[in-house]
């Protein structure tokens, strides 16, 4: 058979196209290793960790100490300190290519890429290094990379050899309550965070991808944040050839310390510390600071929006304030029982909802005049010797006892008055549970829990919520106007 040139150019052309076909599914199938082998030959020549230094008081350190023992090992190491402004006294850094100084404050005369800290790392780890630590043995660094390399976390920790070794603990995060619990580790080397003093090894591109990977303390912040990851660390042992500590170090105690580490919770949103020994740390909201929450719009609170629920200290301040009120309102002779939302909470599992951001209590119109801060209340408001502010709600006709002068956290209590065995009131707000009910579910009440006290609610308290907010109400939670926002996420 006699190929025309026409032909035999296009089966040059099939056989061609063919074979870059092949080529490129061979590569594809190739492990991705061995693809980029090549290139961690070329880096493995060098260093392939950078040591940056974060952690230090720029009136106290011994960092330019800490950089010559890593440069006396490795001239050729990477440094990078980092401050958040130009340090005074000045570092006396030296000054060669591989040690560079990045400020974190954006200047008018440097361009943005300058206070981002990755603009300074090249090197595939890095390792943050504490104040007052020194290296000690060469290769260091390299057994801390093969560590990594090697088994299944993202962390690899060296104990530093000081007052205050390194030590693991577990840490659980989170966000939506607020929440921060640390706990004994599982396993001595097996960590979601540590306390002490430690060299910790990590890949750059995971330390630079997180919220805030720089934020001092150091610890305190990348721990969260690489627990809220589920990301694990390895402690490696004690073992003669860590690096030592010496001279002075950036210390978490202390008022600097504590300020700092308190601007750092605040920041990344975590308003309840609960440590190892069951101790609790509370942040946000006090009797002398404002609520934690503005004003709320459409029943739904800005921290729904943000996926979170009521913050730690508002949950703590109502339960306070109600377990009071209830207490005044008994004392006094006032009969009250729990209103929906509370009553639900209490139904379902003892406690105010969740996402709750007030409490609702009924009372019986007609014993108003019983109660002194509610007389007090009518004639205008009053603050009680506790400092909770009783007064007549501006929106209607109920009465509102908030946790303080400064904090609007509060207890709203309703008058009902018995019409034809129905009990009604003369102020309605437009919420599907502000209805008139049968008076029987009052005839009697009953105790239930709630909010770490026994409180008085509705007999058939599961028939009371069904009429007020329709069947299945103690089993599917919701949130309060799930045409805005929904716990199910389906509107
Ligand atoms: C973290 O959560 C897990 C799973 O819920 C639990 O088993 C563990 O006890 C928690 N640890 C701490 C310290 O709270
Ligand atoms: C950075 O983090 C995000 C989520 O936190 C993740 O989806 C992404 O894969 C990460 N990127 C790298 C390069 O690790």
């Amino acid at each position: 058979m006699r190929l025309t040139r026409c032909q035999a150019a296009l089966a040059a052309a099939i056989t061609l196209n063919l074979l870059v076909l092949f080529y490129v599914s061979w590569l594809q199938h190739l492990p991705r290793n061995s693809r980029t082998r090549g290139s961690r030959r070329v880096s493995a020549s060098g260093p392939r960790v950078t040591v940056l230094v974060r952690e230090f008081e720029a009136f106290d350190n011994a960092v330019p100490e800490l950089v010559d023992s890593f440069l006396q090992l490795d001239p050729a190491q990477p440094v990078v300190v980092v401050a958040d402004t130009l340090p005074y006294p000045p570092l006396a850094l030296p000054r060669i290519p591989n040690v560079r100084l990045a400020l974190l404050q954006p200047a008018l005369d440097r361009p943005a890429a300058a206070s981002r800290p990755e603009t300074y790392v090249a090197t595939e780890y890095v390792a943050l290094v504490p104040d007052g630590a020194r290296a000690e043995a060469p290769g260091q660094l390299e057994r801390m990379v093969e560590v990594l390399r090697a088994g299944g976390s993202r962390l690899v920790a060296a104990p530093v050899a000081s007052a205050n070794p390194a030590r693991c603990l577990a840490l659980n995060v989170s966000l939506r309550e607020w929440t921060a619990r640390y706990g004994p580790a599982p396993s001595a080397s097996r960590c979601d965070a540590l306390e002490g003093d430690a060299v910790l090894l990590l890949r750059a591109r995971d330390l630079f991808n997180l919220s805030a990977p720089l934020a001092r303390p150091v610890g305190t912040g990348l721990f969260l944040q690489t627990a809220l990851h589920g990301w694990t660390m390895q402690l490696l042992e004690c073992s003669g050839g860590q690096p030592s500590g010496h001279g002075p170090r950036a210390l978490e105690g202390g008022a600097r310390g504590r300020a700092r580490r308190t601007a750092l919770l605040a920041a990344l949103g975590i308003r309840l510390v609960s440590w190892e020994s069951g101790r609790l740390e509370w942040f946000g909201c006090s009797k002398e600071t404002p609520r934690c929450f503005g004003t709320v719009v459409g029943d739904t609170p800005a921290y729904l929006y943000e996926e979170r629920w009521t913050p730690p200290c508002c949950l703590r301040a109502l339960r306070e304030t109600a377990r009071y009120v209830v207490g005044v309102l008994e004392a006094a002779g006032v009969r009250y029982w729990l209103g929906g939302g509370c009553c639900c909470g209490a139904a379902r599992h003892g406690d105010i909802i969740p996402w709750d951001y007030d409490v609702d209590l009924g009372i019986y119109l007609e014993d108003v005049g019983n109660c002194e801060q509610l007389r007090g209340a009518e004639a205008g408001s009053m603050v009680d010797e506790r400092g909770f502010v009783w007064e007549k709600a501006v929106e209607g006709d109920f009465f509102r006892v908030q946790y303080s002068e400064s904090n609007h956290l509060h207890v709203d209590l309703w008058p009902f008055y018995p019409r034809n065995g129905v009990m009604t009131k003369d102020t309605w707000l437009d919420h599907r549970q502000d209805v008139e009910f049968p008076e029987h579910f009052l005839q009697p009440l009953v105790p239930l829990p709630f909010a770490g006290f026994v409180a008085q609610a509705p007999n058939n308290y599961r028939r009371f919520l069904e009429l007020k907010f329709g069947p299945g109400v103690i089993e599917n939670p919701e949130y309060p106007n799930p045409a805005l926002l929904s716990l199910t996420g389906s509107s």
